[in-house]
């Protein structure tokens, strides 16, 4: 069955850059395996997405039945990101670790899509798990890459890896919980560690590009 795809790149490196080499790979199988798959590209680097603003914020809360005109013109770009997401059934998505965290690129887009009645609600009746995630049966790749090393559980940086969790935690807000995470570490460490990380990155994916249903 054909599937829509949406791949989502990060890195500020448009040439060299390991993490949209990995997305390639994805896609390359993919057409061999699959090849009526539907694919969507969104890249947050070189075609920046805007920061939200004090209008868009004013939007987002106002119920959409009272929006005014340019209310409504400040969630359109919200909006087309929004459908995008909900046509997809899998979204691979690969970002550098930036400062231990993601780039500011793809916080960007990620403040777009997190919306109230749109791609998620807040039950207040249970403060303690408050979040409904809107979207419904899609999977998410994520694929992580690093420069350094020793962000795993256990680890000497566990508790400076703020991409792993922070994007685990978005995707599930929203309603997407079946994810693959990989994490590449060590590319800037020697070429010897940067080689074999990416070769056992490279087989996972191509392995997550033949399995997926
Ligand atoms: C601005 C910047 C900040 C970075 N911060 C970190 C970091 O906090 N931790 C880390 O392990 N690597 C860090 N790196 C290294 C990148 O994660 C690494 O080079 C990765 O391969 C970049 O992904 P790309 O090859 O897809 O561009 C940083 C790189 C840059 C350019």
């Amino acid at each position: 069955m054909s599937k829509n795809i949406l791949i989502i790149n990060a890195s500020a490196r448009i040439k060299n850059a390991t993490s949209r080499k990995l997305t390639y790979v994805f896609e390359k199988r993919r057409k061999q395996v699959n090849p009526t798959d539907y694919f969507v590209h969104r890249d947050v680097a070189q075609y920046p997405i805007p920061h939200i603003s004090e209008q868009w914020i004013e939007s987002a809360f106002t119920s959409k039945k009272d929006r005014t005109k340019a209310q409504q013109e400040s969630l359109k770009l919200s909006d087309i990101l929004i459908t995008e997401l909900k046509r997809t059934d899998l979204v691979v998505l690969a970002t550098p670790m930036y400062n231990w965290s993601i780039p500011s690129a793809l916080k960007a887009y990620i403040d777009q899509i997190l919306r109230m009645n749109e791609t998620l609600k807040i039950n207040p009746s249970t403060p303690k798990n408050p979040y409904k995630g809107l979207l419904k049966n899609k999977k998410a790749i994520l694929i992580l890459v690093r420069g350094g090393k020793g962000y795993s559980k256990g680890d000497f940086y566990e508790h400076m890896d703020f991409q792993t969790q922070y994007l685990k935690t978005v995707f599930n807000i929203i309603g997407i919980e079946d994810l693959k995470v990989i994490t590449v570490n060590g590319l800037d460490i020697s070429t010897k560690e940067s080689k074999s990380a990416y070769n056992e990155a490279y087989k996972i994916v191509q392995n997550l590009a033949e399995s997926f249903v």
